[in-house]
Parts: structure tokens; C-alpha cells; sequence
């Protein structure tokens, strides 16, 4: 069976729109042929129910991008807390395990060619973080050897919140192919966060994505090719 290439998306800081950015990603590569498939190892906040996972991030992407797939193969670890997944696990039990959320990626990898897993907050997000263990999204990236883009908001303060992720990302080994960025009215702050945003970090970026987006304005092709 065919390997999927890899996306990992993260964002400045949850709710900056990863959810969002990557339904507009995984639609566009669907309408273009591509075999693309979305998974996120841990969502909070979410009664366990039928309908509180169709209005989870699984449950929005599949909408948005077409995907004929059981939520369940979507995301491995659902809180109802609505916290980090490590507080939510102290609060309710059930913490991540590692190899779990290997098997479901790799059991996506197996069915799609482009995949894209979404990540929890920002980058420095615990997923886990208890006396047996201590998981971080950057464990998940790097054990499953993906790149990733970072979403951010395009207006006031987000040269300093995308410099120090991507600072950190750098000291921890962790690849950017690009920035995106989301909320994008159009003004001249926001096109000179986008110079600035590329002239320190060296980073592309990709896309700008304006309030109600159906479309995410990057060639399918660009897109496919940050996947790896
Ligand atoms: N470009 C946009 N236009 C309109 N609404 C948006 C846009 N981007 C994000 N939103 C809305 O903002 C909210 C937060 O976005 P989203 O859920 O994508 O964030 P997130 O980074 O995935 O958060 P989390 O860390 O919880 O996964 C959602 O209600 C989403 O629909
Ligand atoms: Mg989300």
C-alpha cells in the first residue's frame, strides 16, 4: 500500500484558525485529484457524542473537504475539558499514548497519499504530561517525520508570535515550509507582516486567507509540493 506524504499543521497559538486553513487545504487538493486525507491525534473541549464530533475540527474538515470517512479514523483522543489535552487526560483519564497515534496515522498513511494532520494549540502544546510520561507535539512531528506550515493571524502582533515559533522550531529541529496567514483584510499592516514576517524568518508566506474564505489561494500543485 502506498505511503502518504506528510503535512503537520500548527498555528501562534490555538484558535488562530488551523481548522479552518486546513479544510481550505485538503478541499483544494481533493478538487484538484489529490488523495488527500486529514488526521488529528487529540481534540479537547468536545462532548463524546455523534454530534459533538461532527462539529469538532474532524468533524469541520470532513465537511468542508469532502472526506467519505468515519470521524473516528479522524481523531484518536477526544476531552471534554475544554484545555490543553495533558490537563484534560489529568482531569479525565485516558492519556495519549504514543504508538496509538502512530497506528491511526499510519492507518491513514495507508489509505491517502497527501496527509495532513492538524496539531492541539501551538506549537509547545503538552499532549501529555504525567509521572509515566511527558509527550509534546514536537515528539509526534518528529516521530512521524513531517514538515510542517504555520497558521497565523494576519494583523497586530504576529511578527513576534511567528519570529519566536519559528525560532523555536528551528532550535528544536523541526522544518517550516511556510507561513499562512489567516483573518487577512488586506491593509498595510498586514502586507508589511507579511514582508517582515518573510525577511526575518526567511520563510515564505504561502497563502493569505480573508475572513469566510471558501478557497485558500495557492495552487494545488505549491500545495503538494510541501508534503513530504
Ligand atoms: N478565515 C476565517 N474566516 C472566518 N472564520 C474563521 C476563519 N479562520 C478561523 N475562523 C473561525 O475561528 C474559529 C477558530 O478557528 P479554528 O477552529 O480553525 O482554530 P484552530 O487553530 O484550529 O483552533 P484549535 O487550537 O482549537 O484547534 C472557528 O470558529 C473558525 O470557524
Ligand atoms: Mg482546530
Amino acid at each position: 500500500m502506498p505511503e502518504a506524504k506528510g503535512l503537520f499543521v500548527t498555528a501562534t497559538s490555538t484558535e488562530v484558525g488551523k481548522t479552518y486553513v486546513t479544510a481550505l487545504i485538503v478541499k483544494k487538493l481533493r478538487e484538484a485529484g489529490y488523495n488527500a486525507g486529514y488526521y488529528k491525534a487529540a481534540l479537547s473541549g468536545l462532548e463524546k457524542t455523534k454530534a459533538g464530533l461532527q462539529a469538532s475540527d474532524a468533524g469541520y474538515v470532513k465537511q468542508v473537504a469532502g472526506l467519505d470517512e468515519d470521524l473516528s479514523n479522524l481523531v484518536t483522543y477526544i476531552y471534554e475539558n475544554p484545555v490543553s489535552p495533558h490537563l484534560a487526560a489529568q482531569m479525565e483519564g485516558n492519556p495519549v499514548e504514543l504508538p496509538l497515534v502512530k497506528a491511526a496515522y499510519a492507518k491513514a498513511a495507508a489509505k491517502y497519499d497527501y496527509l495532513t494532520m492538524e496539531g492541539s494549540g501551538g506549537i509547545m502544546c503538552p499532549l501529555r504530561y504525567d509521572s509515566s510520561a511527558r509527550i509534546f507535539l514536537e515528539d509526534v512531528i518528529k516521530e512521524l517525520n513531517l514538515g510542517t506550515v504555520l497558521v497565523a493571524h494576519a494583523g497586530l502582533g504576529t511578527i513576534n508570535a511567528v519570529v519566536l515559533t519559528v525560532e523555536y522550531m528551528r532550535y528544536r529541529d523541526i522544518a517550516v515550509k511556510g507561513v499562512i496567514l489567516n483573518h487577512f483584510c488586506g491593509s498595510l499592516m498586514e502586507l508589511d507582516n507579511k514582508k517582515m514576517i518573510e525577511e526575518l524568518t526567511g520563510i515564505p508566506v504561502l497563502a493569505l486567507v480573508q475572513e469566510n474564505a471558501v478557497e485558500i489561494n495557492l495552487e494545488a500543485g505549491r500545495l503538494a509540493a510541501l508534503y513530504a
